[in-house]
């Protein structure tokens, strides 16, 4: 009897996991990608879609259930650690196979000069200093945090307009979203006087550009490290989810 194809649920919100998307879709791999909803308008995909949270775990146990789905990418931003901590646990319940869909973390190189912190209380202890024009690229979800360090002028990047006040007292938003150039960002950085950065390390080229910014520049960033995450399967590229997946991507060889 033909085995039934594969619904894989790709759990998304990065550059990575879209870029898995089109490959599925090229190479006719039925999936769906889910995205957590955070954004007003998502960059346009090639797999169908679905928005908004599981219900935890178990929620997403039930969606792994009731939709058929045969494999999980993990496929999310590395500081959406509930998110990857659901999946590991839904997969192990459901016994469907997972895959993360990583990358590598930033590492520091010549001319950088980095305060490296484990989290984002870390960060918002280390600009417990006098008041900077601080280049706060950490999302929109952590601003509040950052309002018990009210003496710095902060200059946000966010992909939506903010909906109400902003939670800082000094702040400009930028809107515009990724993936973002070394020169644009040395541009927004010098028009801005921006003395400090405040990164994740997300790792991936995306967003790197603000790094090789503040490097040129000499300006310091705080970089706040990866949250801890269950151990499971990795693969560090589109291509390579897609031979996990028991295809190969260059079919014409
Ligand atoms: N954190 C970042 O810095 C960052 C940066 C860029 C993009 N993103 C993307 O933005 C999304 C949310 O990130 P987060 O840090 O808020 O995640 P999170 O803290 O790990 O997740 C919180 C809750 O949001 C829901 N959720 C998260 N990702 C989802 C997805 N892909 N599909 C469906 N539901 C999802 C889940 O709700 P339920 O428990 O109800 O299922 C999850 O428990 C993710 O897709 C991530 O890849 C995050």
């Amino acid at each position: 009897m033909p085995s039934s194809p594969a619904k894989v649920l790709v759990l998304g919100g990065t550059t990575e996991a879209r870029a898995l998307t089109r490959l599925m879709d090229a190479a006719s791999i039925g999936g769906v990608l889910s995205l957590a909803g955070r954004v007003a308008r998502p960059a346009p995909q090639s797999l169908p879609m679905r928005m908004g949270g599981f219900g935890g775990a178990e929620g997403l146990a039930a969606y792994i259930r009731s939709e058929g789905i045969t494999h999980v990418v993990d496929g999310t931003h590395p500081f959406a650690a509930q998110m990857s901590r659901n999946a590991h646990a839904a997969c192990l319940e459901t016994g469907t196979p997972l895959l993360a869909l990583t990358r590598a973390p930033w590492v520091a190189e010549a001319g950088d000069n980095w305060l490296l912190v484990p989290d984002m209380a870390g960060a918002v202890a280390a600009l417990d200093r006098p008041a900077a024009r601080v280049f706060l690229a950490v999302g929109r979800m952590h601003l509040a945090e950052f309002a018990a360090q009210p003496q710095h002028d902060y200059l946000l990047r966010l992909v939506d307009p903010p909906e109400g006040a902003l939670p800082l007292p000094k702040a400009e938003a930028v809107i515009d979203r990724g993936p973002f150039t070394e020169e644009a960002d040395l541009a927004l950085m010098q028009r801005n006087g921006t003395q400090l950065v405040v990164s994740k390390n997300a790792g991936g080229s995306a967003s790197v550009a603000k790094l090789r910014a503040a490097r040129r520049l000499g300006v310091p960033v705080v970089m706040i490290d990866r949250p801890a995450l269950p151990e499971r399967a990795e693969a560090h590229s589109p291509e390579e989810v897609l031979r996990w997946l028991g295809h190969v991507t260059d079919l014409g060889v």
